[in-house]
């Protein structure tokens, strides 16, 4: 599609727009979007681009629906985009440097189209330091937007089209706009139970940049999923930092049990889990519904006590290997998932040695590991001891090797078993067998004919740590 050079954002807005609310806002662009519709005969392009989480997947697909609903197609080729938001992830440095170097590379996209509208959104948007590094030395970015924001949305587009600059908003918007998220294709859909975290891990940013915690209403939440089920939605995921606080009307656990309870054929997931907010009943109901996943994503972070406590997680290692026994005797097959960080400042190599030693314990299913990132504004950036980078790496590397030989040692226990697995279609690596997930989130590759979107049993063959092998049955 060719897009041809216009002078749209001289379209003039005939409202004065001291007195805007939100919907003066909407339809202000909407005015603009129309125009240029009537111009070129097509609606202008919007094109997101997400770093970060499944939380951040499930904003930008609300960025995209407010979009939408403000005028705009969705493209998945950024230069052909009149308007590009950057939904970013301040959870570690890296990937920070990541977002800031895709945004650096917009300069080109502006500079050959000076009209298009720039905005970053995400957790880095809530960090002062960054806004201001965005509104000094990014001058072709038109608007910050922190997360969870689309409320704002409208009022930052139509700063954009009449030339003003905002990176005044630091704090997320607690309406949320009733909009429809535009989601990905394919059978997998994610829905935000709830939003920001009150835990304070002392190493963490999120309750920085998200906010505190508020759960949406139980009955929207309820609505949202019945109708994803109508539409054909077969995997489902419940998403909040802490899903198990969730306080919408009714506890977490209950909520699953209504949602399991729906008509239809879907599989239903959530994450995350703070150890120190897991009941019994929700054990029970994970045990009960046989919709509900048999996984279990619950962040250890460290086997080390000691660290744990610097870490502000309010569990120990007892605690958290009481969980797991819980969920094995309540479900012997279940997944269990977790997120370890190495290198903490003050980890001597015995809290480290603690940790490789729960891993093997517990037999983790897979883990996401992560080196420990200072994160400006967190009580651990200000620690003393911080671990040199070599310790660190090779404490990673020692994590990884462990978790190979564990994460192999499970899948291997499933060989000569029998699985639930939903198709996801060829398979990107070897497009010669189909893949697709079991109930547990575990990949499988398979021989066999089944359509995208369609639960198979597949009975599995081989093993090795990050994937099975099988034969659709
Ligand atoms: N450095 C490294 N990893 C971190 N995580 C959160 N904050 C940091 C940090 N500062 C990890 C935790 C969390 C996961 C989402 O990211 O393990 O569970
Ligand atoms: Fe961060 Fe802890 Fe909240 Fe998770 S529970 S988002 S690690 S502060």
């Amino acid at each position: 599609m060719t897009i041809k050079p216009c002078s749209e954002r001289n379209f003039s807005i005939s409202m004065f727009d001291s007195s805007y609310g939100f919907e003066e806002y909407c339809n202000s662009v909407r005015e603009y979007t129309n125009g240029i519709l009537k111009n070129r005969g097509t609606s202008p392009l919007a094109y997101v681009r997400t770093f970060g989480c499944q939380q951040n997947e499930a904003d930008s697909e609300r960025l995209r629906g407010m979009l939408v609903s403000l005028g705009y197609l969705i493209t998945d080729d950024e230069k052909l985009a009149d308007c590009i938001l950057v939904n970013t992830c301040a959870i570690r440095e890296h990937a920070e440097i990541r977002a800031l170097s895709f945004i650096g590379q917009y300069k080109h996209l502006k500079a050959a189209n000076p009209r298009m509208i720039i905005g970053v959104c995400g957790c880095m948007s809530a960090e002062k330091h960054r806004v201001d590094q965005l509104k000094n030395s990014y001058p072709y970015v038109d608007f910050s937007l922190p997360p969870a924001s689309d409320g704002l949305l409208p009022k930052a587009i139509y700063g954009a089209i009449k030339h003003r600059r905002d990176f005044t908003n630091l704090e997320s918007c607690s309406e949320m706009p009733n909009i429809q998220p535009v989601r990905a294709e394919g059978s997998k859909a994610w829905v935000s139970i709830m939003y920001g975290c009150n835990n304070f891990c002392s190493y963490c940013i999120v309750p920085y940049v998200r906010g505190r915690e508020r759960s949406r209403c139980s009955e929207e939440i309820v609505n949202e999923v019945k109708e994803l089920v109508c539409s054909g939605y077969k995997d489902i995921t419940l998403l909040g930092q802490n899903v198990n606080s969730f306080n919408g009307g009714c506890s977490f656990a209950s909520l699953l049990r209504t949602l399991a309870s729906l008509e239809g054929d879907f599989v239903l997931r959530f994450m995350t889990s703070h150890p120190k907010d897991v009941t019994p009943e929700l054990i029970a109901v994970m045990a009960e519904c046989p919709k509900v996943a048999k996984h279990f994503h619950l962040p250890l972070q460290s086997g080390s006590d000691r660290i744990l406590k610097a870490m502000n997680r309010r569990y120990d290692r007892e605690k958290y290997l009481s969980h797991v026994s819980a969920l094995r005797k309540a479900m012997p097959d279940i997944v269990i998932t977790s997120d370890i960080i190495v290198g903490f400042p003050g980890e001597t190599e015995e809290d480290f040695e603690a940790t490789l030693d729960i891993i093997d314990r517990v037999g983790f299913d897979m883990l996401y590991s992560f080196i420990y990132s200072p994160r400006k504004g967190t009580p651990a950036a200000e620690m003393e001891n911080q671990i040199p980078r070599e310790v660190q790496n090779n404490r990673f590397d020692r994590l990884l090797a462990l978790q190979n030989a564990v994460g192999e040692r499970r899948n291997k226990q499933s060989v000569g078993k029998t699985y639930r697995v939903l198709c996801e279609g060829p398979s990107k690596t070897d497009p010669s067998v189909l893949c697709g997930r079991t109930d547990g989130n575990k990949l499988v590759l398979f021989k066999g004919d089944a359509p995208e979107g369609k639960f198979i049993n597949v009975y599995i063959t081989d093993a090795e740590a990050y994937a099975l092998h099988g034969n659709q049955i």
